[in-house]
C-alpha cells in the first residue's frame, strides 16, 4: 500500500522502463495479490495463496461475479466448433443481410452514409460487393481509406485472403512511403493521407469509381480536407460512401446532403463497472484488474486500451514477469494490449472484458505558442462507449472503466475535438493551395479550424518562404509540396541542395521518421545496449548519431546481424530504408540535386539544412539550471527539456534546436541538435530578428531607433 501510494504523485508512464520501477511495479501487483494472507507470504514462491476462496477485490470494483459466464463459454465454443469457411463467414456477418438493399441504394445515391457497428463487415465486405456489382468494369477502381497503416495493411490483406488473391495484385494498399499495388489492382485501401496526396496529381481521382471514406467518425485532418474538397461535385460519376461506426451520422448527412444507411447490429448487454474513486496510476491499475480478472474469471480475452507504444510494452512485461513469477499456478494469459485502434479499425474476436483507462495520446497545438505536442489526455465519451462495446461482440460482456461515474459523466467531452482543431495546419495550407485553393480562410471544412491556427500556419509558410508577401505559393513552396512531409522536413531536405549535402540530410529525415525505436533496451542487457547505443554517440547532437547509425549500417550492406549486435531494431532501420528510397525518388522529381557533403568531417552545412527549416522549434538555454526556453513564442516561465534519451542529455548547449516535444512528467524536447543563433537569422530573417536574439543572451545594448528592438524588448 505504501508503494501505492508513491505512485500516486508520479504520472510518468515512462517510468516503468527502469528496473528500479520494474520490481516496485510488481511489487505493488504482489502486494495486492497478497491482500488476505499478508503474513503468511514470505517470498515469490508461495503465490498458491492467490487461489485462497475469500475474493480478492483489489480495485474495490462494483463487481458481481459472472453469471452469464456460462453463456460466453457456450459463445465462444460455438464460435470455435464451427470453423466456418471464408464463404459462410462472410455470410454470417450482419452486413451481408443488407447487400442487395446496400447496393440499390449506392446505385440510386451518389453519396450515402453508412452507419454500423464495428465487425459488421462495412471495412471488409462493401468494397467487394461493389467490385461484384461491376463498379470496376472499364479499368476504374474502388478506394477505400483508412485513418491508419496500420488498418489499411490488415484489411487489405483480409480481403486479399477471401477474394483468393495475392496481396498486392487484384487487392492492395498504399501508405505513405509505401505502394503494395500493381496495374491489377482493382481494390485499394489506403490512408487518407496517400489519398490525399494522389488528388494532389490527379484532382479528377480519375482512376476511381467509388471512393469509401471509411471510419469517418474519427474526423482525422485527411479525412476532413477529403470532405471539404467535395469531388463528388465534380466527378457526378463517382460514388462516395462515407462510413461510420458511431451513431453521429446526422452531422454527415447534412453536410453531405447524403441519406443514412443504418446496419443494425446485434451486440450482447456489457456491464459497466467504475472504480469507487479516481484512479491515480491508470497503469498499475490496469495491470492490477487484468490478473484480478485473470485469476477470477475462467474465460473470455481480455482487452486494454493503453496510449501508446511505451505503455504496451511496460505493461507487456510487467505482466509477463507476473506470470514467469506464479508459474503453472495460474493458467496462461490471454490479454490483448491495444491503443485505440481497436475502438473501431481493427475487430478482435473474443473479447469478453474491456479494460478503459480512459486516456488517449493526442497531437496538441497551441496557435498562441505555436507549439504542437504530444499529450495523454482523457478521451471522450463516445470513445469511451466504443470501448465498453468491444467487450459484447461474442457474449455479454464487462467494462472496468479506471475512474469514476462522476467522471464518465462529468469531465469527459462528449466527442473527440476533430484533429484539423488541434494540430499544425502548416501541411494543410501548403497542400490547399498546391491544389488552387488560395483563399484557405473560406475552404468549407465541415469543423473550421480556429482563424488563428490558420493565420498561423500561413506566417509559418511565409518565414520558411514557402509563400510570398500575397500569400501565393513560391517556386519553393511549390517544389516542398512535392513531399509528403512536414513543411519543416521538405524545406531541409530542398535547402540542403545549397549547401551539398542533400544525400546526409535525407539520411537523418528518414531516421527521425522511425526516431522513437532505432534502439533496442531490453531489460535483461541494458547495460550492453547503453554501451552499444553510446558508441553511436557523434558531436553535434542526436541527428549526428542517427546519420551515424545510418551510414555504418549502410557499409555493412544491411546487414540484420550488425543490427542485432548493435542493439538496433532492424525493423526500423529498414523502414528507414524504404523511407530513404522514396525520397530520393521525390527529389529527383522535384529536380534537387543528390550530393553528399565532400567533406564529412564538417557537419556545419547539415546543421544549416536542418536549421533552415528547423528554425522554428530553436530554444535557448536558461541562465540559470537546466531548462531551455522557446527562441520564439515561448510563454515565461513555461520551461522545456532536453529528453534523457538525448546524447546531449546534462551536455546542455546554450542553443539547440529539436525535433519534437513530447509531455510527460516534464516538457521533453527529443532529437536534439547544437546550433549557433545566427544561423537563425540566416534562415529565417523575416522569423528572427538580430536585437530579438541578443535579448534573449541577455545582451542589454539596443541600437535606439531600431524599433522593432524595442517593442521585442517590451514584450
Ligand atoms: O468495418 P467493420 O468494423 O464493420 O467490420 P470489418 O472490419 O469488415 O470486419 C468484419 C469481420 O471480418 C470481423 O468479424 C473481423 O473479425 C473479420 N476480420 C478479420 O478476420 N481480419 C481482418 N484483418 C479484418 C476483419
Ligand atoms: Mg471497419
Amino acid at each position: 500500500a505504501v508503494l501505492y501510494q508513491r505512485y500516486e504523485e508520479d504520472r510518468d508512464p515512462n517510468k516503468f522502463v527502469t528496473d528500479q520501477d520494474q520490481w516496485e511495479q510488481t511489487q505493488i501487483v504482489k502486494s495486492q495479490l497478497k491482500v488476505g494472507a499478508q503474513d503468511r507470504i514470505k517470498d515469490d514462491e508461495d503465490y498458491s495463496y492467490i487461489f485462497d476462496d475469500q475474493a480478492i477485490d483489489f480495485l474495490d470494483w462494483d463487481w458481481k461475479s459472472n453469471d452469464k459466464e456460462d453463456e460466453i463459454i457456450a459463445r465462444i465454443d460455438e464460435a470455435e466448433r464451427k470453423a466456418k469457411t471464408i464463404e459462410e463467414t462472410r455470410k454470417s456477418l450482419p452486413i451481408f443481410a443488407f447487400r442487395e438493399e446496400l447496393l440499390k441504394a449506392i446505385n440510386e445515391y451518389q453519396t450515402i452514409v453508412i452507419v454500423g457497428e464495428t465487425g459488421s463487415g462495412k471495412t471488409t465486405q462493401l468494397p467487394q460487393y461493389l467490385c461484384e456489382a461491376g463498379y470496376t468494369k472499364g479499368g476504374k477502381k474502388i478506394c477505400c481509406t483508412q485513418p491508419r497503416r496500420v488498418a489499411a495493411m490488415s484489411v487489405a490483406a483480409r480481403v486479399a485472403e477471401e477474394m483468393g488473391v495475392k496481396l498486392g495484385y487484384e487487392v492492395g494498399y498504399a501508405i505513405r512511403f509505401e505502394d503494395c499495388t500493381s496495374d491489377k489492382t482493382i481494390l485499394k485501401y489506403m490512408t487518407d493521407g496517400t489519398l490525399l496526396r494522389e488528388f494532389l496529381s490527379t484532382p479528377l481521382l480519375d482512376d476511381y469509381s467509388c471512393l469509401m471514406i471509411d471510419e469517418a467518425h474519427e474526423r482525422t485532418l485527411h479525412t476532413d480536407i477529403l470532405f471539404g474538397l467535395d469531388i463528388a461535385r465534380v466527378r457526378p460519376d463517382l460514388k462516395l460512401l462515407i462510413s461510420s461506426a458511431t451513431l453521429d451520422a446526422q452531422k454527415f448527412a447534412e453536410y453531405f446532403d447524403a441519406p443514412i444507411f443504418n446496419i443494425p447490429g446485434k451486440p450482447y448487454p456489457v456491464t459497466v463497472c467504475y472504480t469507487k474513486a479516481p484512479e491515480a496510476n491508470y497503469i498499475s491499475a490496469a495491470i492490477t484488474t487484468v490478473m484480478q480478472l485473470h485469476i477470477s474469471q475462467k474465460n473470455g480475452d481480455i482487452l486494454v486500451f493503453l496510449t501508446g507504444q511505451d505503455e504496451i510494452e511496460a505493461v507487456q512485461e510487467s505482466l509477463q514477469h507476473t506470470c514467469r513469477v506464479l508459474g503453472s499456478k495460474i493458467r496462461e494469459l490471454m490479454v490483448i494490449l491495444a491503443t485505440n485502434i481497436a475502438e473501431t479499425s481493427i475487430t478482435i474476436d473474443g473479447v469478453a472484458f474491456v479494460i478503459d483507462p480512459g486516456f488517449v495520446k493526442q497531437n496538441v497545438y497551441s496557435p498562441k505558442t505555436r507549439m504542437e505536442s504530444l499529450l495523454v489526455v482523457p478521451c471522450s465519451r463516445a470513445s469511451a462507449v466504443q470501448r465498453s462495446g468491444r467487450a459484447g461482440r461474442v457474449g455479454p460482456g464487462h467494462c472496468f472503466r479506471l475512474y469514476t461515474q462522476h467522471a464518465f459523466h462529468n469531465e469527459l467531452e462528449d466527442n473527440t475535438v476533430p484533429e484539423i482543431q488541434r494540430t499544425n495546419l502548416g501541411n494543410v495550407v501548403l497542400m490547399l493551395k498546391s491544389i488552387g485553393i488560395h483563399d484557405v480562410m473560406r475552404f468549407e471544412f465541415m469543423d473550421p479550424p480556429h482563424e488563428q491556427s490558420l493565420i498561423s500556419a500561413l506566417n509559418d509558410l511565409y518565414a520558411l518562404g514557402a509563400l510570398n508577401n500575397n500569400g501565393e505559393l513560391t517556386k519553393l513552396g511549390r517544389r516542398m509540396a512535392e513531399f509528403p512531409l512536414d513543411p519543416f522536413l521538405s524545406k531541409s531536405v530542398i535547402w540542403s541542395e545549397k549547401y551539398n549535402c542533400t544525400e546526409e540530410v535525407i539520411s537523418i529525415i528518414s531516421m527521425l521518421t522511425v526516431q522513437s525505436s532505432v534502439f533496442y533496451r531490453p531489460k535483461d542487457k541494458k547495460f550492453h545496449a547503453d554501451k552499444a547505443r553510446q558508441n553511436f554517440t557523434r558531436p553535434g547532437g542526436d541527428h549526428f548519431t542517427l546519420l551515424n547509425v545510418w551510414e555504418q549500417w549502410v557499409d555493412t550492406n544491411y546487414s540484420m546481424n550488425w543490427c542485432y549486435e548493435n542493439f538496433v531494431v532492424y525493423r526500423s532501420m529498414s523502414r528507414a530504408r524504404d523511407v530513404r528510397d522514396q525520397l530520393v525518388g521525390l527529389c529527383e522529381r522535384a529536380e534537387v540535386d543528390l550530393k553528399s557533403n565532400p567533406n564529412p568531417g564538417d557537419i556545419v552545412p547539415v546543421q544549416k539544412s536542418i536549421v533552415s527549416g528547423f528554425f522554428m522549434n530553436a530554444a535557448k538555454l536558461s541562465r540559470f539550471g537546466e531548462s531551455y526556453q522557446k527562441a520564439k513564442y515561448g510563454e515565461p516561465g513555461r520551461t522545456i527539456h532536453i529528453h534523457p534519451s538525448s546524447s546531449l542529455f546534462q551536455v546542455n548547449p546554450k542553443w539547440i534546436v529539436f525535433y519534437e516535444l513530447v509531455l510527460t512528467s516534464k516538457e521533453y524536447m527529443r532529437q536534439v541538435m547544437e546550433i549557433k543563433p545566427e544561423w537563425l537569422i540566416e534562415a529565417a530573417p523575416y522569423y528572427y530578428s538580430q536585437s530579438e536574439l541578443d535579448n534573449l543572451e541577455g545582451k542589454k545594448k539596443m541600437p535606439k531607433n531600431n524599433k522593432a528592438a524595442q517593442k521585442a524588448a517590451q514584450s
